[in-house]
């Protein structure tokens, strides 16, 4: 992704800590104007202020809490309405922590919420606008847990499970118009997340935690080599293609008009 050459606005939600922040710095140098979308007015506004001094680009805050209805709305609306608006990263999210039979209502409920129907309503509104434009980019934050369930806690691990199947699904539905997708899958990553969830990264190994610019700087990377999928810490992209590879050779054996003999 080169500078851009004509002024082109990315909408970053989560943009007020951890991989969104960092994607607000890394593109207003790569000269990209902002939108930054969270809940916190005072940090997004500091955040606002330095970049746009650094930089020269333009930076605008929408205070949005994206886990209630109006106010994805209110940023899917400028979304489909603002045509310098060519590039959509999908950051915000929670984490949980327990197991699926302590779950509650509220934080689950939040959590689907914003890990998944924001995501989905914003993707879906950038996909139409995208489009028809023929160019613009969305970047999907998923999550490695995406591909080891049985590892961490259940609905976070479905919901970036959720965000991987939904940016597959989506690059096949917008090949050809000119619309990149990227999905990132960030292993553990030195963010306030954990904390938030009422956990801690003092738990992890040192030797498992990237530091935030590293993550999101290699994100890019992928990014401007055109990947779908970028796992910033798989050093061997075999072993995820392999994957792939093996998923897709199941296709003609998953619908047939008679069950496995191992049924009969
Ligand atoms: N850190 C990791 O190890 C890791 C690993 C894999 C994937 N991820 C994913 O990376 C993404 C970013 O997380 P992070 O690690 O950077 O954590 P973070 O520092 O806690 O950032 C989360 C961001 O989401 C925003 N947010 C939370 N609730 C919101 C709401 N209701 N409405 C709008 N914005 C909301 C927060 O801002 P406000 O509080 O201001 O609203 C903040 O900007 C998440 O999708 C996470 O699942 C993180």
């Amino acid at each position: 992704m080169p500078a851009a050459t004509h002024p082109q606005t990315a909408l970053i939600t989560g943009a007020s800590s951890g991989i969104g922040a960092t994607y607000a710095r890394r593109l207003a140098a790569r000269g990209y104007n902002l939108l930054l979308v969270a809940r916190n007015q005072t940090r997004l506004q500091q955040l606002a202020n330095e970049l746009a001094a650094a930089h020269a680009v333009q930076v605008e805050v929408l205070t949005a809490d994206l886990s209630q209805h109006d106010d994805i709305e209110q940023v899917t609306a400028r979304l489909r309405s603002d045509r310098q608006i060519s590039l959509l990263v999908n950051c915000a999210g929670v984490a949980l922590y327990g197991s699926l039979a302590e779950a509650d209502l509220d934080s689950t409920h939040n959590l689907l919420q914003l890990n998944l129907l924001a995501l989905t309503i914003l993707s879906s509104a950038a996909a139409v606008r995208f489009g028809l434009a023929g160019r613009g980019a969305i970047i999907n934050i998923g999550s490695v847990v995406a591909l080891l369930p049985e590892r961490f806690n259940a609905i976070y691990s479905a919901s970036k499970a959720y965000v991987l199947s939904l940016s597959q699904s989506l690059q096949s539905e917008l090949s050809g118009t000119g619309v990149q997708v990227q999905v990132v899958l960030p292993g553990v990553t030195r963010t306030e997340i954990f904390e938030r969830a009422g956990s801690s990264l003092a738990r992890v190994p040192a030797s498992m935690v990237m530091e935030v610019e590293d993550l999101v700087d290699a994100a890019l990377r992928g990014f401007d080599q055109g990947e779908l999928v970028t796992i910033p810490s798989l050093q061997d992209s075999s072993e995820w293609q392999a994957l792939t590879q093996a998923r897709l050779q199941l296709a003609p054996n998953l619908s047939h008009n008679q069950p496995a003999a191992r049924y009969s």
